[in-house]
Formats: C-alpha cells, sequence, structure tokens
C-alpha cells in the first residue's frame, strides 16, 4: 500500500525524467511520433552500425550514434558516449537537455521542462556537431549567407515548418517538425534532382542537373554515397544502341576520391547519339548504403526525349 502511494507520489514530482526521452512523449506527442521514425532514433539499433561496429564495440564509433546532451559536452566539442538508454540513439535528450533545461529556439516560452531560448538552433550548431562534412560545405554554399534569396538551414529542409503548438497546450505558430528528410526518402531524393533536363541536339546528347536544392554537395554524408546517372539510346524499335553510366560518390579524398556533385554547381553530360532518330531514357537511381549487399539502388526519377 504504502508503497503504491508513494510510486504515484514520485511520478507527480518528476514529470520530467531528464535521462529519458519517453518522458518527453506525453506533452510533445506530435514532435516524438516523429522522431521515431527518424534515422536518429534507428542510429544505435540499425542492422547496418550493428554491423559495422561488430556488434557496438569500436568504440570510436559509438560517441555521435547515442551521445551525451550537445550542450552538456559543449558545441564545437567532440561527442561523449553516454551511459545509459543508448538504444535511443540521437534522442530528444541529445538535442534539447542542458541539465536541467531544456534548450530551445523560442523566448518567453513556459512549460515544466523549463524551455530556454538559445541561438545556436538557428544557426545549425546542433546538426555540425555530428554531420561534419555535410556542414563544412554547405558553409561554403549560398545557401549560407543570411539574407541571400536561397538562404536555408539545415532544419528548414530537413525539418520542414508546420504551424501547430510544440506542446500539449501551447499556442499555436510555425514549428519544425522533427523527421530526417534525406536520403532515405524518395520525395527528398526527387527534390534533389527536380531539374534534370534531356535534349538531344545536333546528333549529341545533352543532360544537365544542377544542385541547387540540396545545401551541400550530392550526395553528402556517409563516404560511399552514390548518385548514378544511367542513359540509353534506343533506336525507333526500341532496341538499345547504346547506355552510359555516371557514377557519383561521396568520398573523403583520402581512401576515396569524392566524386559527389559540388553544391550549387551544374553537371553536364554529353554523348554522341549515335543514331539520327530514336529515344533517349536517362534514370536517377540512388544508393544509400553501398555498404550494405543486400540494399540496392533505389530509382529516383526518369527522363525521356524523342529526337
Ligand atoms: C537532432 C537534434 C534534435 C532532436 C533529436 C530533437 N530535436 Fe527538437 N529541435 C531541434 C531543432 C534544430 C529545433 C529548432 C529548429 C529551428 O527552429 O530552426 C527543435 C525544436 C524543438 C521544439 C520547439 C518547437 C518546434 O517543433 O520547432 C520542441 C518543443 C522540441 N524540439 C522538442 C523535441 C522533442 C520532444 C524531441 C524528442 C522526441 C526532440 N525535440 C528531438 C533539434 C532536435
Ligand atoms: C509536462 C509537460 C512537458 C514535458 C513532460 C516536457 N515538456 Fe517541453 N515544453 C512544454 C511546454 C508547455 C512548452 C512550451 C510550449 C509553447 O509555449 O509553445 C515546452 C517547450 C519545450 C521546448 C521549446 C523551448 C524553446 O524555448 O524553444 C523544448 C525544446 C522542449 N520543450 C523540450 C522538451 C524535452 C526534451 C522534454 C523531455 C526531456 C520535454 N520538453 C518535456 C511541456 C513539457
Ligand atoms: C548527436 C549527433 C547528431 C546530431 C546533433 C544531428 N544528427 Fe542527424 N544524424 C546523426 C546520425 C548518427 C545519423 C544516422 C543514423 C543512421 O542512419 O543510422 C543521422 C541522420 C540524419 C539524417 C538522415 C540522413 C539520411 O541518410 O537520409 C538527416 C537528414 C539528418 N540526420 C539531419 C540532421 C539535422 C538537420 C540536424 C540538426 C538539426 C542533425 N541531423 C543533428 C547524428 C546527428
Ligand atoms: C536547400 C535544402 C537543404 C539544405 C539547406 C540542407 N539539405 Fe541536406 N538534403 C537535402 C535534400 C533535398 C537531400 C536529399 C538528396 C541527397 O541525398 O543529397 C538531402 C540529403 C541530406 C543527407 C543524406 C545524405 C545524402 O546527401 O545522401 C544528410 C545527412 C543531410 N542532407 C544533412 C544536412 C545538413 C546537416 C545540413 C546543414 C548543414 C543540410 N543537410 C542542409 C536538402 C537540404
Ligand atoms: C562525428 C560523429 C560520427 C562518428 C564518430 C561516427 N558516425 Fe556514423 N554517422 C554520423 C552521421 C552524422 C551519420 C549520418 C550521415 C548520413 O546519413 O549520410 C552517420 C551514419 C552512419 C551510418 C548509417 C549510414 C547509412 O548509409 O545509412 C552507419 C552505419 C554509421 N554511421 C556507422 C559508423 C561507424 C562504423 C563509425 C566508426 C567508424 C561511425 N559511424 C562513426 C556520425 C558519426
Amino acid at each position: 500500500m504504502f508503497g503504491l502511494a508513494f510510486g504515484s507520489y514520485q511520478v507527480l514530482l518528476a514529470k520530467v525524467d531528464w535521462n529519458n526521452s519517453e518522458s518527453c512523449k506525453e506533452c510533445h506527442a506530435d514532435i516524438y511520433k516523429e522522431w521515431e521514425t527518424t534515422r536518429h532514433a534507428q542510429a544505435w539499433k540499425s542492422k547496418q552500425f550493428t554491423e559495422q561496429t561488430q556488434n557496438r564495440t569500436k568504440a570510436d564509433c559509438l560517441p555521435c550514434h547515442a551521445p551525451k546532451p550537445i550542450f552538456e559536452t559543449g558545441i564545437g566539442k567532440e561527442n561523449v558516449l553516454r551511459d545509459d538508454n543508448r538504444e535511443s540513439g540521437v534522442n530528444c535528450i541529445t538535442c534539447h537537455r542542458q541539465n536541467q533545461k531544456a534548450l530551445g529556439p523560442f523566448k518567453d516560452t513556459k512549460g515544466e521542462c523549463n524551455p530556454a531560448p538559445t541561438s545556436e538552433f538557428k544557426d545549425n550548431s546542433t546538426c555540425q556537431m555530428c554531420h561534419k562534412n555535410t556542414s563544412e560545405e554547405w558553409k561554403t554554399s549560398s545557401f549560407s549567407h543570411e539574407g541571400a534569396k536561397n538562404y536555408s538551414t539545415c532544419a528548414k529542409c530537413h525539418m520542414k515548418p508546420i504551424k501547430r503548438a510544440a506542446a500539449k497546450g501551447g499556442v499555436v505558430k510555425e514549428v519544425f517538425q522533427h523527421v530526417t528528410y534525406g536520403g532515405y526518402d524518395l520525395k527528398a531524393l526527387q527534390e534533389s534532382v527536380r531539374d534534370l533536363t534531356v535534349t538531344v541536339d545536333k546528333g549529341k546528347v545533352h543532360i544537365v542537373i544542377t544542385n541547387d536544392c540540396t545545401g551541400h554537395t550530392l550526395p553528402s554524408g556517409t563516404v560511399g554515397r552514390q548518385l548514378l546517372i544511367m542513359t540509353a539510346v534506343k533506336d525507333e524499335n526500341e532496341k538499345t544502341v547504346d547506355m552510359h553510366r555516371e557514377v557519383f560518390e561521396k568520398g573523403d579524398n583520402k581512401e576515396k576520391k569524392d566524386t559527389s556533385i559540388p553544391v550549387d554547381k551544374k553537371l553536364e553530360l554529353m554523348y554522341d547519339a549515335k543514331i539520327t532518330s530514336g529515344e533517349i531514357v536517362v534514370k536517377v537511381l540512388y544508393k544509400s548504403t553501398p555498404t550494405v549487399k543486400d540494399k540496392g539502388a533505389i530509382e529516383v526519377t526518369e527522363k525521356k526525349a524523342n529526337f
């Protein structure tokens, strides 16, 4: 009897468990539901991570995949592996906790989690703690110039803004969804190659893609990711008379050359058509996990041109 009563009393006192992201769910249900579906929530548990780290025994690999709160470690410092709840990967506490406060982008918010504002949510500092190469690319791109027409933080593209309350009972305002719209998302991939053009002129096939929708190289992130452009030249009987395959691969320029498409740059491919009339079929494919043998490339888009 005493144990039960004491137990529920404790729950009332400690609504926010600063070591467990599950305790954020009650008041931030929408955000929690989104986060659960992300790669961030999978960062410790995923099959790839388990395999590549030999069952999480490679010490160098672990810190960014289940870190202590970044605002306690210090922005700009190296992540430190946390001791508890590692299964939840990159969780609410990782990005928001500073001691007994929840840091966030808004001023003057009140709640049981002691919300407090910091400008570091608006300048990509949080993402830079872990996404190092991608953040460097962004910094050199036109997307990083505040005031420019295409100025965009990582969050603006990856955590699509939406109007709703940030917490149960809060006021409706523009907030950010907690998704990691990226290389595992067909819509994001399609957005990145939305202005692909295919034309045939004077016996030459022209293919153009401008990397002006990603804010970083295409692809970025994990070394080994590939964007493939497959071109088939078909005659009037739909027989393939010629084929081309180009691979744009994320590298580190140490062990692997970086051939990804630079940000803000236009990629142009040109081939001899070889025949005078027919059809060109261009397919764009993307391989997010080249290191996992059982995972193939996914088809992002297809464009055709008759000549
Ligand atoms: C990878 C880091 C990261 C993780 C993990 C994360 N957040 Fe956030 N969160 C952000 C960023 C960045 C913003 C602000 C984006 C902006 O304003 O540009 C934000 C904004 C918020 C806000 C303000 C309202 C809004 O949606 O913009 C709340 C509340 C919040 N997060 C709660 C949570 C909760 C609860 C979880 C766990 C389910 C969580 N966050 C997980 C980075 C994170
Ligand atoms: C009992 C309810 C409750 C719980 C539990 C709770 N919060 Fe909150 N949180 C709120 C309220 C209310 C707000 C203010 C919302 C508003 O006014 O827009 C808020 C705001 C926030 C903000 C925005 C801060 C800002 O200034 O931009 C963040 C980030 C946040 N919470 C993170 C968390 C995290 C992380 C957890 C779990 C460790 C958590 N919250 C648990 C109620 C709660
Ligand atoms: C504490 C480290 C950490 C922080 C901070 C962090 N990320 Fe991540 N992020 C990861 C890890 C680790 C993964 C990969 C998880 C996996 O795939 O297993 C990931 C995956 C992603 C993906 C999915 C990539 C893909 O392959 O499609 C996106 C998009 C992303 N993060 C965006 C962001 C943004 C935007 C921010 C800043 C608001 C951010 N991340 C902050 C560690 C972090
Ligand atoms: C202008 C919008 C935009 C901005 C700004 C942006 N991204 Fe992306 N990002 C995308 C799109 C679209 C994709 C999907 C295409 C792709 O895979 O590159 C993507 C893919 C990714 C991926 C998956 C890896 C990959 O490229 O295959 C990661 C990780 C990522 N972004 C992180 C970030 C981080 C971190 C920042 C900020 C430093 C950022 N992004 C800024 C639009 C954006
Ligand atoms: C500096 C922080 C950091 C360290 C250290 C780190 N990672 Fe990651 N890891 C990330 C981020 C950020 C991503 C997301 C990038 C993306 O999805 O393109 C990621 C993604 C991954 C993924 C998912 C890749 C995919 O293609 O879906 C695997 C698996 C992975 N890392 C394994 C490792 C291994 C193995 C090591 C040690 C050799 C390691 N990580 C060390 C930050 C880190």
